[in-house]
C-alpha cells in the first residue's frame, strides 16, 4: 500500500447535520450537537466523518443549493463552532470530510444574483446561458427533479441550464474563472484543516458538447441529458488535482452516477492523478426502471443474484487499480435493512441488518456508514405527502400522478415509502425521550414512530446490538490487511445461489470465509461450516456450521 493512501483501511460515518442532534432546540440539528456526540462516534470506530453540506443555503435541496461557499449556515452555527469541531475531531485522531457541491449554486448565490442581472455581466458566463428555439427551451432535457432542466429568465431574455432544481443553475466548467474561484475555495477549506471533499455529481461537470438532445423513452416528457463523463471531465479533474489535491494529504471522493468500472479507472485510478474513490450507484439502481417511465419508483425487490452480480463485478474489476466506496445508505436511498434486509419482525431486523453489515464490509474499498445504520434504523413510511420534505420526492408525485397520470396517488405513496430520501432522512433516534432525543423542539422532519425500540441508547445498553457488531466489524478491518488488500473470489458453486452469497479474500497470508444467508429461511451449505477455521464474527450465538439459519453471517479464517 502506498504510503499516502492513508484512507485505504478507513472507514467512514456520513452525518446529515440537519437531522443528526440539535443543540439550541430550534428542530435542526447542529454543528454544536455533532461536538456533543463525537464520543459515540469514537465508541464506534470511525475515521473519517462525512458532513453533508453546512454552507448557507436556501435549503431548496436541504443544502445542496449553497449561497456562499465560505462560510456556516447560521442555522447549524458559527465559523467559531466549525473550527471547534475541526479540533474536536483531529483531538480524537479522526479526519473530516466536507460536502462540495460544483456542477451548480443556489440561485441566491452572488455569482447567479449578478449572472441574471445582464448579458455582459462579468458572472454571465459562470453559467450556462443560452437563447430559446422557437419558443421553447434550447433543448430537451428533464431536470433529475422533474420537469425540464432549463428555466426561461426574463430579464436578459435567455434560459438557464439547471439538471437539478431551478433554484439551482449550473456552473459553467467550460469558463477557467469558475474552475479557478473552485479550486482557490478548496485551497481555502484545506487551509481550515478539513482533510478531504466528497464530490457532489461530480462527474456531470463537463456538458456534451452543443448541448444536443437527448433520447427520449416512452412516456417521457423530456429527453436523457446524457451529462455523464462529459468529454472533458478529465481534464478538469486533473487540472483540480494540480491545484487543489497534490498540495494536501486529502482524501477525494467522487459521487459519479452512470458510471461503470472502466470509467471508475479513470476517475479513481490508483495512479492518484484525478480522485482516491467513486461513490457510484450501480448496485442502488437494481430495484430501479421496472417501468423506464417511472425511474426509481417501484417495488421490486432485489434478487441474491442480481446484487452478488454486481458487487462482485465492482470488487474483480477495480482489484489492484482503482478504489471505490462501499456503502448501503446514503442521505438519498432509502434505509437498507428495509430495502434488502427484513424490517417485518425485530429478530429479522436485528440478524439481516448484521448481515449485509457483514456482506458489505468484508469486501475491498472504503466503508460508508450513514448515520443510524449502525442502530438499524428503518424506512420510516409517511402515509401522507405533506410529511414528506424532500423535493425530489413531491415534484414526482405531482409530474406522475397529478400530470402525467402514469400512477394512482395511492400506489405513488407505496413507492415513496420504499424509495424516498425521506426515508434516510428522518431524525437520528438517540433514545426513547421526546423527539428521540434529537431536540427539544419539534423536528423539522418527523421522528420514525419505532424510536422507543431503535435508538442508540438501547443499542449501547446490549452487548448483542448492531452497534457493536458494526464495532467489530470496523476493528477487523483495522487489524487484518487482508480485509483492505486480499483478492476476492467467489466460492465454487456460489455463482448463481439465489439464498446465500459466500466469497473468499486472500493475501496470501490470510485467507477469509464470508458467509451470508440472504433468506428467512434455514439453508445448508456443504462449505458453511469448515472444519477446525476459526469463526471471527458472527450474528448468531453458536455455530451450526453447514446449517444457516435466518439471515446468519460468518466470518471464518481459514
Ligand atoms: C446528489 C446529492 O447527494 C443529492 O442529495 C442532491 O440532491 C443532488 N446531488 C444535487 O446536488
Amino acid at each position: 500500500m502506498k504510503n499516502n493512501h492513508w484512507w485505504k483501511n478507513a472507514v467512514v460515518y456520513q452525518i446529515y447535520p440537519k437531522s443528526f442532534q440539535d443543540s439550541n432546540g430550534d428542530g435542526i440539528g447542529d454543528l454544536q450537537g455533532i461536538i456533543h456526540r463525537l464520543d459515540y462516534l469514537q465508541k464506534l470506530g470511525v475515521d473519517i466523518v462525512w458532513l453533508n453540506p453546512i454552507y448557507p443555503s436556501p435549503q431548496v435541496d436541504n443544502g445542496y443549493d449553497i449561497s456562499d461557499y465560505q462560510a456556516i449556515n447560521p442555522d447549524f452555527g458559527t465559523m467559531a463552532d466549525f473550527e471547534e469541531l475541526v479540533t474536536a475531531l483531529h483531538a480524537r485522531g479522526m479526519k473530516l470530510v466536507m460536502d462540495l457541491v460544483v456542477n451548480h449554486t443556489s440561485d441566491q448565490h452572488e455569482w447567479f444574483k449578478q449572472a441574471r442581472q445582464s448579458k455582459t455581466n462579468k458572472y454571465r458566463d459562470y453559467y450556462v446561458w443560452r437563447p430559446g428555439k422557437n419558443g421553447h427551451a434550447p433543448n430537451n432535457w428533464g431536470s433529475y427533479f422533474s420537469g425540464s432542466a432549463w428555466k426561461y429568465d426574463q430579464q436578459t431574455d435567455e434560459y438557464y441550464l439547471h439538471l437539478f432544481a431551478p433554484e439551482q443553475p449550473d456552473l459553467n466548467w467550460e469558463n477557467p474563472a469558475v474552475r479557478h474561484s473552485v479550486y482557490d475555495m478548496m485551497n481555502w477549506w484545506a487551509a481550515k484543516g478539513v482533510d478531504g471533499f466528497r464530490m457532489d455529481v461530480i462527474n456531470l461537470i463537463s456538458k456534451p458538447n452543443g448541448l444536443p438532445d437527448g433520447p427520449r423513452s416512452a412516456n417521457a416528457l423530456y429527453g436523457d441529458s446524457s451529462v455523464a463523463n462529459g468529454p472533458r471531465v478529465h481534464e478538469f479533474l486533473q487540472e483540480m488535482h494540480a491545484n487543489v489535491m497534490g498540495k494536501h494529504r486529502m482524501v477525494t471522493v467522487g459521487e459519479t452516477p452512470d458510471v461503470t468500472p472502466d470509467d471508475a479507472r479513470g476517475y479513481a485510478n490508483l495512479d492518484d492523478r484525478e480522485l482516491n474513490m467513486v461513490f457510484q450507484f450501480e448496485h442502488m439502481g437494481l430495484d430501479a426502471n421496472e417501468d423506464p417511465a417511472l425511474g426509481k419508483w417501484s417495488l421490486r425487490k432485489v434478487p441474491l443474484s442480481a446484487l452478488r452480480d454486481n458487487l462482485s463485478k465492482w470488487q474483480t474489476e477495480l482489484m489492484g487499480t482503482a478504489w471505490n466506496s462501499l456503502y448501503w445508505n446514503n442521505h438519498d436511498q432509502p434505509r437498507v435493512v428495509s430495502r434488502f434486509g427484513n424490517d417485518q419482525t425485530e429478530e429479522f431486523r436485528v440478524r439481516s441488518a448484521k448481515m449485509l453489515a457483514t456482506m458489505l464490509h468484508m469486501m475491498q474499498g472504503t466503508p460508508y456508514i450513514f448515520e443510524g445504520e449502525e442502530l438499524g434504523m428503518t424506512n420510516v413510511r409517511f402515509n401522507r405527502l405533506e410529511e414528506y420534505n424532500d423535493l425530489e420526492s413531491v415534484n414526482a408525485y405531482h409530474q406522475l400522478v397529478d400530470e402525467q397520470h402514469l400512477v394512482d396517488g395511492a400506489t405513488m405513496m407505496r413507492y415513496l415509502q420504499e424509495h424516498s430520501r425521506d426515508n434516510a432522512r428522518t431524525p437520528m433516534q438517540w433514545n426513547d425521550g421526546p423527539n428521540a432525543g434529537f431536540s427539544s423542539h419539534t423536528p423539522w422532519l418527523a421522528v420514525n414512530p419505532n424510536y422507543p425500540q431503535i435508538n442508540a441508547e438501547a443499542a449501547l445498553a446490549d452487548q448483542d446490538s448492531i452497534f457493536y457488531y458494526y464495532q467489530r466489524l470496523i476493528k477487523l478491518r483495522h487489524t487484518l490487511p487482508v480485509i483492505t488488500d486480499g483478492d476476492y473470489a467467489l466460492v465454487a458453486g456460489n455463482e448463481a445461489d439465489e439464498e446465500v452469497f459466500a466469497y473468499t479474500r486472500d493475501d496470501g497470508h490470510t485467507r477469509l470465509l464470508v458467509v451470508t444467508n440472504y433468506t428467512s429461511k434455514e439453508v445448508t451449505r456443504s462449505y458453511a461450516g469448515p472444519q477446525g477455521a476459526e469463526l471471527l464474527i458472527s450474528n448468531y450465538n453458536d455455530d451450526q456450521g453447514e446449517v444457516l439459519r435466518p439471515y446468519e453471517a460468518k466470518v471464518y479464517r481459514l
